[in-house]
């Protein structure tokens, strides 16, 4: 039996898997986010730890004897995150996020400081990654930064909390801007760009390698074996991939969570700086992938269900799904810019906006324009790995977004390629983090890293590609007129 461990965004899920690759159980727990100032998002460390605390009580209960039985944990979890521990291993504030914009400004001094950076690094400096967050720290907070110890990344708090040790894999560091990519090592040239050092740094693995072993005390805690190894793990994405199978160079998947993002397996590093998209490591030794992220995908989705007092996303996606091709033709346009953009924009300022709103807008036309705002997000995001050399035939699509049939049709047309989906067998990021948990006991990739079953397949429809590929034409004029 193989648990994983999935620090998300929006919650703390487990997961168990067996050896004959059945899924015996799953827990969640729903975290927040807390957004002190426009731009910012923040979660506390504390909060992760007790929900993954409860989770694992929540599957013990449900599933004691298979529980008993666990032989390896994985882990993975949103990436990016600045946790900040000093000497003492205590918490120095919250963690800042993945999709906090705070720190554009310490992104422009990194890029003028070291043009050489996306070359090094696999991206541009923005504003979501690791580093120029303690850059604006030591400006900002500097009596916070002068206790740093050491930076981990979300999954790698919760590492600590079982192991006891610091630990990073390679697909969670690549998020950070100080590894250097290509050689699979911390970067001591990126690192002095926010002036720290290899000691501030957590150790790094390959994500399907030993990370550590689980602490005595700890396990008599969650009712788990003393010593069980804890692989290094991945960054969400990555993740999402081993538990999509996606290993060989073109294989990839979709992913409409709070984030938006397209996942590509590349043979080599592959950085395009100008293209906006991100050239990181794989979770898997000798293999790299490109990604383009949105920042808002679903989580557009959920809030104008809240804005629109709907009772969920699924009642408005029903009503949006029985609109007609003429009705979808005539509804308003949407930027889903809601928290600023990465891939292909880089504008940590930009918002969202509707176009086109007239008094025969209602709630269904609304859900429908912001489900295609994504789509259309998601289209300059294929742009622009194509533009990085990735190309793309086919997609798993994965995340909460991939339960709405209209949104899997919608993408296929607009992107023109096949989208996949694999209903409740596609777990995400918990799925990867327990198959490298496995991988970590000495199993074969070959054996683990099976692609889940198909549930079903959605090729471009002509008519709906004919309406969407009009209206992504004016969508793509909105963003250059914008202020
Ligand atoms: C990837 C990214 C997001 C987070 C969300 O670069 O920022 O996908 O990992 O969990």
């Amino acid at each position: 039996m193989f648990l994983g461990i999935d620090i998300g965004t929006s919650e703390v899920k487990v997961l168990l898997l067996s050896d004959a690759h059945e899924l015996i159980g799953t827990a969640g727990v729903p975290l927040t986010v807390s957004r002190p100032h426009p731009g910012y998002s923040e979660q506390h460390p504390h909060d992760w730890w007790q929900a993954t605390q409860q989770a694992l009580a929540q599957l013990r209960l449900s599933q004691p004897a298979a529980y008993a039985r666990v032989k390896g944990i994985g882990l993975s979890g949103q990436m990016h995150g600045a946790v900040l521990i000093d000497a003492n291993d205590s918490v120095l504030r919250p963690a800042i996020l993945w999709n906090d914009t705070r720190c554009a400004l310490e992104c422009e001094e990194m890029m003028a400081e070291l043009p050489g950076l996306p070359e090094l690094a696999g991206s541009l400096a923005m504003p979501g990654f690791t580093a120029p967050k303690l850059r604006w720290l030591a400006r900002h907070e500097p009596a916070v930064f002068s206790r740093v110890a050491k930076v981990l990344l979300p999954k790698d708090y919760v590492r600590l909390m079982l192991t006891g040790d610091y630990v990073t894999d390679m697909s969670d560091a690549s998020g950070t801007l100080w590894l250097d990519i290509e050689k699979r090592a911390w970067s001591d040239d990126l690192l002095a760009l926010t002036q720290l050092t290899q000691k501030h740094m957590p150790r790094l693995v390959e994500g399907s390698e030993a990370g550590g072993q689980l602490k005595a005390d700890v396990a008599q805690q969650l009712g788990l074996h003393p010593g069980i190894v804890v692989a290094g793990g991945a960054g969400d994405n990555a993740a999402s991939a081993v538990g999509m199978g996606a290993m060989d160079s073109g294989q990839g998947f979709l992913s409409l969570g709070t984030s938006g993002v397209l996942f590509v397996v590349t043979p080599r590093f592959q950085p395009n700086a100008a293209s906006a998209t991100h050239a990181f490591c794989h979770a898997l030794p000798h293999r790299w992938h490109q990604m383009s992220v949105m920042l808002s995908a679903a989580s557009a989705l959920q809030w104008v269900t809240g804005l629109l007092g709907a009772s969920s996303e699924g009642v408005l996606t029903e009503k949006a799904g029985a609109l007609s091709l003429s009705q979808r033709q005539a509804a308003p346009l949407f930027l889903p810019y809601l928290g600023g953009e990465r891939t292909p924009h880089n504008d940590a300022d930009v918002r969202g906006s509707f176009h086109g709103l007239s008094f025969d807008t209602d709630a269904a036309n609304l859900a429908y324009s912001v489900m295609e705002g994504v789509t259309f997000g998601l289209r300059d995001g294929l742009m622009a790995l194509n533009a990085a050399g990735s190309v793309v035939q086919r997609l798993s699509l994965v995340g909460g977004g991939a339960r709405s049939t209209l949104w899997a049709q919608q993408l296929s047309s607009a992107l023109n390629i096949e989208i996949v989906t694999h209903g409740s067998s596609a777990v995400g990021g918990a799925l990867g983090a327990a198959r490298l948990g496995w991988l970590a006991t000495g199993a074969s990739t070959s054996e683990v890293c099976l692609s889940p079953p198909v549930e079903a397949i959605f090729s471009p429809d002509p008519q709906e590609q004919h309406m969407l590929l009009a209206r992504y034409e004016r969508f793509k004029n909105l963003y250059p007129a914008r202020s």
